[in-house]
């Protein structure tokens, strides 16, 4: 049966609905697309079923991590009901749709990953009682698991409420109960938009832009400092990133005879098999490609003599993400320009990455990183006779280095993007914040500004790195950096 199929077999023979019960030609009336359901076959599959209730289920491992940041949340709204979306299922096309992946707002508050999930934090005395609302396991005495298209027969088990309870440790309750609940409720309430129509319309004469945002800052801002459950995710996230990294190198000559799109699903494999996800959609961009920023077309050929940048990272499971980029010659050699090039980011990241630390300004590896890059492009003549600092007055440098230096990395890749100037551009850093350290230089191929050869060369080296409470930690260091390291990286992965 097609999927098409069980929608319809779903609105219009589920067998309690009086039509589908009372008349049979209600079964036959679309297109002759499905078979007819005897009310034998429906009385057959209300029962025969064993019980698979769990007991005893351990809660999952950021549970007291969870159960904390919503305490945070709590205390700076007392009073006022919260309401946080997981979000629904998006259309691919026709009745297809994306792979399903939770706000991150409701999973950072929750650990859980499923559809149409809602928190809700109720404001009580002394502070708020949450409860995830859920959907249940399906229905089989009324039909909905076999004849509905979110029936767990279709899309699998869900945890049961009792089930969610244990393993969340948060009171559940069905979602289906919940949008008619919030329109009776009173009070003040603030709700996590852009995630679930259903709950927004519900909410509709409740809510203010303005309040709904302050409420998105709050959990923008509170991510910027991760605890341990999220630095140890950050962690394997790199890791399996380095793995993924790995791969590629490992089929860079099978690659060179296809294309990009090869080396962007072998790392979507490993991505896959380590992780949930990528974070992001992969940057597989060789040759004049990797000037384009964000290159994710890869569809364009690998040739030896060419450098690749790889911009990609793998998602964990618990959805946090590494954003690691590193630019490889396809060939295991770097010419002497595209060398020349890359030692001058590198150097830049040194210096970028040295400048991570408690107490420095979120500016200031970017700016360290800049002068780096000012001070080659003046050295190598393409600012003709202007002094570095004029260079960096004027900002020229950003011709060829294009972007901003790095951000906060968490569960999204450029995460906490709601938090205010204050605390994220112009904040102060303080252990636990993990950000990305990312220069690059990049010499479009039409630029008839900088020597031929230069043109269609892109370079950028990107590492998340960890401010501690002495300085930081490169988290996806065991991936080599410096030009002779990743040459001879790459010839012991090639074989
Ligand atoms: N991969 C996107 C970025 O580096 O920001
Ligand atoms: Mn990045
Ligand atoms: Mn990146």
């Amino acid at each position: 049966m097609s999927y098409k199929e069980r929608q319809i077999v779903s609105e219009e023979l589920t067998p309690e609905t009086p039509e589908a019960t009372e008349a049979e030609p209600v079964k036959q009336r679309k297109n002759g697309l499905y078979p007819g359901i005897s009310d034998e076959l429906a009385e057959s599959m209300k029962s025969g079923w064993a019980d698979t209730t769990l007991h005893g289920l351990e809660p999952i491992a950021q549970a007291e991590h969870t159960a904390a940041r919503r305490a945070a949340l709590s205390a700076r709204f007392p009073g006022e009901r919260l309401v946080v979306p997981a979000g629904n299922l998006k259309t691919r096309s026709n009745d297809t749709e994306y792979a399903f992946r939770p706000s991150t707002e409701y999973a950072y508050l929750t650990g859980d990953r499923t559809q149409d999930g809602v928190l809700v934090l109720e404001p009580t005395g002394a502070g708020h009682d949450a409860t995830v609302y859920l959907l249940p396991r399906s229905d089989r005495a009324n039909g909905e698991f076999w004849l509905d298209g979110q029936g767990e027969l279709w899309v699998g088990r869900r945890s049961s409420l009792g089930e969610a309870e244990q393993l969340l440790g948060i009171p559940a309750k069905d979602v289906r109960e919940l949008p008619a609940a919030l329109t009776e409720a009173t009070g003040p309430v603030r709700n996590v938009r852009g995630h679930d129509a259903g709950i927004e319309a519900a909410l509709t004469d409740k809510v203010t832009a303005e309040r709904d945002e302050e409420l998105r800052v709050f959990l923008s801002e509170a991510r910027v400092v991760k605890d341990a459950f999220e630095i140890a995710e950050l962690k394997k996230a790199c890791d399996a990133t380095a793995r993924g990294f790995e791969d590629v190198v490992k089929v860079l000559d099978k690659a060179e005879a296809t294309s990009e799109r090869y080396i962007e699903g072998t790392f979507f494999l490993r991505a896959r098999v380590d992780g949930n996800d990528i974070g992001y959609g992969s940057i597989c961009a060789a040759g004049a490609h990797a000037t384009t920023l964000h290159w994710v077309r890869n569809d364009g050929a690998v040739r030896a003599g060419d450098l690749l940048l790889l911009d990609a990272g793998v998602e964990t499971d618990e959805l946090y993400t590494a954003d690691v980029t590193r630019t490889l010659p396809i060939n295991g050699s770097f010419t002497p320009l595209q060398r020349k090039i890359y030692d001058a980011v590198y150097e830049a990241q040194e210096a970028g990455i040295a400048a991570v630390k408690p107490g420095a300004a979120f500016r200031d590896f970017h700016d360290a990183a800049q002068r780096v890059l000012a001070e080659k492009l003046v050295e190598w003549g393409l600012l003709g006779d202007l002094s570095v600092e004029k260079v960096l007055e004027l900002g020229l440098q950003r011709r060829w280095t294009l972007h901003g230096t790095g951000h906060m990395l968490g569960m999204d890749v450029h995460d906490c993007a709601a938090a205010r100037t204050e605390s994220y551009v112009d904040g102060i850093l303080e252990p636990g914040v993990c950000l990305t350290v990312e220069p690059g230089l990049y010499f479009q191929a039409d630029d008839l500004t900088v020597p031929e050869e230069y043109r269609g060369i892109g370079v950028r080296i990107e590492d998340d790195i960890l401010v501690t409470e002495d300085g930081n930690r490169n988290l996806s260091d065991t991936l080599p950096r410096r030009s002779d390291e990743v040459e001879a990286w790459m010839a012991r992965l090639k074989g």
